[in-house]
């Protein structure tokens, strides 16, 4: 097949939602979908008694690592999906974040009952850095849930996107009947206990067939059609361009703990959803059908397990495509390198895959020489840009139990800084050093991984920080004046950047009133 062929059957997304709203569920599904394990209920292994051993798991003893998690391929419909996960719950980081750079569209799962919650606000703002086109799911409702209008008009409100529905619930709770697909003229009813499995449906094709009115009950089929006569003065047709240009969200209505649904949405990933895009890099843009070889590294995972000291980069391939024994340049430290082991991550074929294309995702091990942000080329010096730092929203300060361990303290933060574990920030007026995270979960790492790999022993203690904002402006005089100005909230970064840290959002904004010239940012470029 050729280079051409296999970037544009390729079909790389992450889901984003807040936690609860069903992400673990709906990808269990969509494994079963990607035949990844036959039986659903072996990612939490709570719902059925029986643990179904998938070649997922499998691979992560293997390979001692839990890295397969994060990125897991499928064949589907002729398409090859890559499913990129994004860390939820507290274990949500600037990983999260940046996953979504590497992603070519997201899911995004709303639970029906709660509507468009916080965290996926914020996710749905880093889409919006790209533009990322969005499908929607709206999960649970299997469950007494809001009206759909009501949910379709909070995401057009509040996330500032247009809705076109694909398919629409018929009921809902114990009376879910099942969904009317609107592009197909289809119902396709809903059986319950069904949702280990792919299951057999039933559809009735029109939306007039009186086997509808006998399938759900002549109330039920009366309520859709006038619902759905509401539903299209009120919401957007599908647009597959403004689908494409992140403006409108293709959405679809099921639930994923039922596996009822979800087919839907993922035909429509398939089909519309865009192949490996362009990518914009420091001398020119790349095309994903190029025939050498470039990627960037957006994530650095490490081994939590003692016994594996190694950690994993994982490289979006942006053009051509990856061979086993491949020589690449590390554009940042012009080395050169030959890569004979890079993790790759099709299901079934997990031993010996040689070969990834541009969208795949490939893992390479990484002994403390790459850094997230790194572009990798077959030599031309480019660097692809658009990989963000964002600003923290959680503060600690580190104190040392043994205060000699200074200097490989600094040393620590800063490569655990470089590699994206956390941030750290020298305060210009003491000698304190402050650790500034997305999520709770990144301190504990950072205090083991300080204590594990450089023997340095450390507490942390509330500060007085809310939020951080790299800072620059027009000229150096402007600069010079303000850190004058500004010199006790003024920090320096791990990569020696100035940056603000706020004691509290009011300071901030005044901050920011008081000094029009100075450009407080919410992310920073690698
Ligand atoms: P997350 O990854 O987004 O955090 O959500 P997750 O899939 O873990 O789902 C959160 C809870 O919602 C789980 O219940 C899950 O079973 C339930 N859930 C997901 N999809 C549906 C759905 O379509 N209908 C209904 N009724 N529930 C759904 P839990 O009780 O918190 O966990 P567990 O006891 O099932 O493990």
């Amino acid at each position: 097949m050729s280079l051409q062929d296999q970037v544009a059957k390729r079909r790389t997304f992450a889901i984003i939602s807040h936690p609860d709203a069903g992400k673990t569920t709906i990808t269990e599904k969509l494994l079963l979908y990607g035949n990844l394990i036959q039986s659903a209920g072996t990612v939490k292994g709570k719902k059925s008694g029986k643990h179904a051993t998938s070649d997922w798991m499998e691979m992560e003893k293997e390979r001692g690592i839990s890295v397969t998690t994060s990125v897991m391929q499928f064949p589907y419909k002729g398409a090859t999906v890559n499913l990129l996960d994004t860390p939820g719950h507290a274990d949500f980081s600037e990983d999260t974040y940046r996953t979504l750079t590497a992603v070519d569209s997201a899911l995004m799962v709303i639970d029906a009952a709660k509507g468009v919650e916080e965290r996926t606000v914020k996710l749905m703002e880093v889409c919006r850095l790209r533009d990322t086109p969005i499908l929607t799911f709206i999960n649970k409702l299997d469950r007494d849930v809001r009206d759909g209008i009501e949910v379709l008009d909070e995401i057009e409100d509040v996330l500032n996107i247009e809705c076109a529905p694909i398919t629409w619930p018929i009921g809902m709770g114990k009376s879910f009947k099942g969904v009317y697909n609107l592009l197909r003229d289809t119902t396709v009813l809903y059986k319950t206990g069904q949702g280990h499995t792919v299951q057999d449906v039933r559809e009735i094709q029109g939306l007039n067939n009186p086997e509808l009115d006998e399938a759900v009950g002549a109330a039920y089929a009366e309520e859709l059609r006038d619902t759905l006569e509401l539903v299209q003065g009120a919401s957007h047709e599908f647009d597959l361009e403004r689908f494409l240009a992140g403006k409108l969200t293709p959405v679809f209505f099921g639930t994923a703990l039922g596996n009822f649904g979800v087919d839907h949405m993922l035909d429509g990933l398939v089909e519309w959803a865009p192949a490996p895009q362009p990518r914009d890099a420091t001398s020119r843009t790349v095309a994903a059908d190029e025939p050498k070889m470039t990627g960037f590294v957006f994530k650095i995972q490490a081994n939590m397990d003692p016994k594996h000291r190694d950690r994993v980069a994982f490289m979006r391939i942006c053009s051509g495509k990856y061979q086993k024994g491949i020589k690449l340049k590390q554009v940042r430290t012009g080395k050169d390198v030959r890569i004979a082991d890079a993790l790759t991550f099709l299901a079934g074929e997990r031993d010996n895959v040689e070969e990834a294309f541009s969208g795949d995702i490939i893992g390479l091990h990484n002994h403390g020489t790459i850094q997230i942000g790194d572009t990798f080329t077959e030599g031309e010096d480019l660097n692809f840009t658009g990989i963000p730092h964002f600003a923290p929203e959680l503060f600690q300060r580190v104190v040392l139990n043994d205060p000699l361990k200074s200097k490989q303290l600094h040393k620590g933060l800063t490569q655990l800084a470089e590699e994206g574990a956390t941030q750290v920030f020298f305060p210009l007026r003491n000698n304190d050093v402050i650790l500034g995270a997305v999520g709770t979960l990144q301190f504990d790492v950072v205090a083991a991984r300080l204590k594990g790999e450089y023997g340095v022993d450390c507490r942390y203690e509330p500060v007085s920080v809310a939020t951080a904002r790299w800072v620059e402006a027009e000229n150096e005089r402007e600069m010079a004046a303000f850190e004058r100005k500004a010199h006790d909230n003024l920090a320096r970064d791990g990569a020696g950047h100035l940056t603000y840290l706020a004691p509290t959002r009011v300071n901030l904004q005044l901050a920011e009133e008081r000094h029009p010239d100075i450009l407080f940012r919410e992310t920073r470029e690698i």
